[in-house]
């Protein structure tokens, strides 16, 4: 350990009241020095210290961008405004409009709700400047259409779209839109979904109660959701056929349970308990549901968190 090392071990255990740790034998010179400066003398070390330690000298400030939705006034003329309306209707009628790509029943608003506007909701908004980013995942850096057709291929069960497609680059002007005034490299408040106590362990057959009782009046008893009469859903699939394969994020216990403790019951999204949240996703996301064959690749090179399916 360096003493400069020694020194931010030493502040640390001062704040954390670990006074034992400043009488421990074999302190230096150097951290002694270092704690008579931040210690007043006159505090023994056994007085408690109520300071809260709410900044960790060792981890980096990371910078939140606002989470602002712009107005769809703020389109622009021509083509680009042509590309970004498109987009945005490829993300909500999915399953209509790209029938060859989508092997399920989903649209991608089915999870990026409201058009991917929703904090919380897995929001499309600033995610223009984060891209490429490293996931553990495939254990490299990936671009944003990358990370699109991985939502094709999993969430979607279905094709990736070709980078240089119509369909792609009006998906990339929609998310491109959404991320206006977002500053390159930074995420905003209410990417992905908010956080779930991934300690708690996960109970299905208390899952099946809380499904029985808050999401089977929409989603139907026997999870296959709601059809209207034109073959698409009004209230889509939890599992079967028409959903998400195992090898999506969705299919995961701790993904979906904070998704679900954040939006679902739609409408009253809160109202579960973090448990309620983990016992009902273990239960639908363990349902037969299709297999996606490329999951074996999966966290090959390490980062395999510990509700991976594969
Ligand atoms: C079954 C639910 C579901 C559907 C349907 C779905 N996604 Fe996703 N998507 C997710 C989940 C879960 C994540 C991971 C969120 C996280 O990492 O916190 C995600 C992440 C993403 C991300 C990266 C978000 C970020 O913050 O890095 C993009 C982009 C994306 N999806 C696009 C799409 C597109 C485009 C479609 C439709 C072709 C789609 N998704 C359909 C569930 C879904
Ligand atoms: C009031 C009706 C309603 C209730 C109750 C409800 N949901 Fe949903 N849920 C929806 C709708 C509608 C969507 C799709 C949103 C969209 O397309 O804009 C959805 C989407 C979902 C999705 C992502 C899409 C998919 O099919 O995989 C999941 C997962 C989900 N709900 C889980 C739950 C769970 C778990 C509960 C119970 C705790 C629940 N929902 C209760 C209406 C409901």
């Amino acid at each position: 350990m360096t003493g400069f090392h020694r020194i931010l071990v030493g502040a640390v255990a001062l704040l954390m009241g670990w006074g034992a740790y400043a009488q421990a034998p074999g302190t230096t010179a150097a951290t002694s020095a270092a704690t008579a400066a931040i210690t007043p003398t006159t505090t023994p070390v056994t007085t408690p210290v109520t300071t809260p330690v709410t900044t960790p000298v060792t981890t980096p400030a990371v910078t939140l961008a606002a989470f602002l939705v712009p107005p769809d006034s703020s389109i622009p003329a021509g083509p680009q405004g042509v590309a970004i309306k498109e987009g945005k209707r490829l993300l909500t009628e999915t399953k209509l409009r790209l029938p060859d790509h989508v092997g399920n029943g989903l649209h991608c608003t089915s999870c990026h709700l409201n058009a991917g506007t929703t904090a919380g909701a897995a929001p499309l908004v600033g995610l223009w400047g984060v891209f490429p980013e490293y996931r553990s995942r495939p254990g490299k850096l990936i671009s944003l259409a990358e990370r699109i057709n991985d939502c094709f291929e999993r969430s979607m069960n279905g094709k990736p779209l070709h980078y240089a497609s119509d369909e792609m680059i009006n998906i990339l002007a929609y998310v491109q839109w959404l991320s206006i005034g977002v500053p390159t490299g930074q995420s905003v408040k209410g990417r992905g979904f908010g956080a779930i106590d991934a300690q708690l362990k996960p109970d299905a057959k208390h899952g099946s109660q809380v499904f029985a009782d808050k999401c089977a009046s929409c989603h139907a008893a026997n999870g296959l959701g709601l059809k209207n009469p034109t073959g698409g859903y009004v209230f889509p699939p939890l599992w079967g056929d028409d959903s998400f394969n195992d090898g999506a994020g969705m299919a995961r216990t701790f993904t979906a349970a904070a998704f679900v403790k954040y939006n679902m019951p739609l409408g009253l999204g809160g109202t579960l308990t973090d448990q309620q949240a983990i016992d009902v996703a273990e239960f639908f996301t363990h349902q037969p549901r299709p297999v996606y064959a490329g999951k074996e690749l999966d966290w090959s090179k390490g980062g395999k968190p510990k509700d991976a399916r594969n």
